[in-house]
């Protein structure tokens, strides 16, 4: 990843997931909320609700077209990875859900994009408030310069939010698997923990505000195993309580964290969306099976 790409993801996390201008309520945003669940009377499964749905969503930098007519639907309370080559639109489509892409100046959505029924692209709807429901964390760690506990409130500062502090931090820190190593030295810089604490920590800040979808670009590419395999568990872990939407270029890891995985291909298509075991086993789409057994992409 260039380092210009990198300064714009940093610079569009301060602007969105956990900055911008004081938040209205969530009232503002007009969107349902019930996340009653429903049994498939058949089979005794429990069907999963929707919580975001893309209709013909297609995106265009300028004249380049990066996302063509994708269709889908994320469920609630699962882990769903987006593979596909470099280029082919992931982050793209990451950046429509919580109207990231609004930053950018050349970028232009067509479709519908919608959050529990919402049309998040609706006039009434504030970008900010969205983005305190819908979180992120990016491919390299970006803790702020601030002590821990002050990069875990950020967020909730930033949206001017009340509640008491030190047990949402604690709280936080815990979900990120984070707390048993830094509970004792809150007040020092996020920036001095190694490269895995810090994506913790930037869970943690991602998480603090509740949000019900955590969007994750990449969250262990720039980390080691023993870091990777830790962000791994949480993100299992996370999916009990969030509707977790992984990017990852590692099909090993897209196989074994995630309950279903979207395969975009280039010309920014989404080629195939179903159960991961289905995706990884016998997916449909020759080109799928191709990319998957690494013969392209
Ligand atoms: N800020 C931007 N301005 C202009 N074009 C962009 C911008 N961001 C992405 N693009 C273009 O949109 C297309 C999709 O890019 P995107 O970053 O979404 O791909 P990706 O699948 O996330 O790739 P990677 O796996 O390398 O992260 C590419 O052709 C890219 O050049
Ligand atoms: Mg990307």
């Amino acid at each position: 990843m260039s380092q210009q790409n990198t300064d714009e993801q940093t610079t569009s996390e301060q602007d969105a997931g956990d900055g911008g201008s004081p938040d209205p309520t969530d009232d503002e945003m007009l969107i349902q909320t019930d996340v009653s669940e429903s049994v498939d009377e058949t089979s005794g499964t429990r069907r999963r609700e929707t919580v975001v749905r893309a209709e013909h969503v297609d995106v265009w930098y300028d004249d380049n077209q990066a996302l063509s007519d994708i269709t889908m639907e994320i469920p609630e309370q699962s882990v769903t990875a987006m593979v596909g080559p470099s280029g082919c639109g992931k982050s793209t489509f990451l950046r429509c859900i919580n109207r990231m892409n609004d930053l950018i100046d050349s970028a232009r959505v067509e479709g519908d994009l919608y959050l529990r029924g919402k049309n998040v692209y609706d006039d009434d709807v504030d970008p900010v408030a969205l983005r305190r429901r819908v979180g992120m964390v990016f491919q390299k760690p970006n803790p702020f310069p601030k002590s821990i506990y002050d990069n875990v409130t950020y967020g909730l500062e930033i949206q001017d939010k009340g509640g008491d502090y030190d047990e949402i931090v604690e709280r936080s820190l815990k979900r990120a698997a984070l707390w048993d190593e830094v509970n004792d030295q809150l007040d020092e810089s996020g920036l001095e923990l190694s490269g895995g604490q810090q994506q913790r920590l930037c869970i943690a800040r991602a998480i603090a505000p509740d949000p019900e979808v955590l969007l994750m670009d990449e969250p262990a590419s720039a980390l080691d195993p023993v870091a990777t395999s830790q962000i791994e568990d949480l993100i299992e872990e996370l999916a009990r309580d969030y509707t977790v939407v992984i990017v990852t270029h590692n099909m090993q890891q897209a196989a074994r964290i995630s309950d279903q995985t979207a395969v975009f291909l280039t010309g920014g298509e989404l080629v195939e969306f179903d159960d991961t075991q289905k995706i990884f086993e016998n997916p449909e789409s020759q080109r799928v099976e191709d990319y998957i057994t690494g013969k392209f992409g």
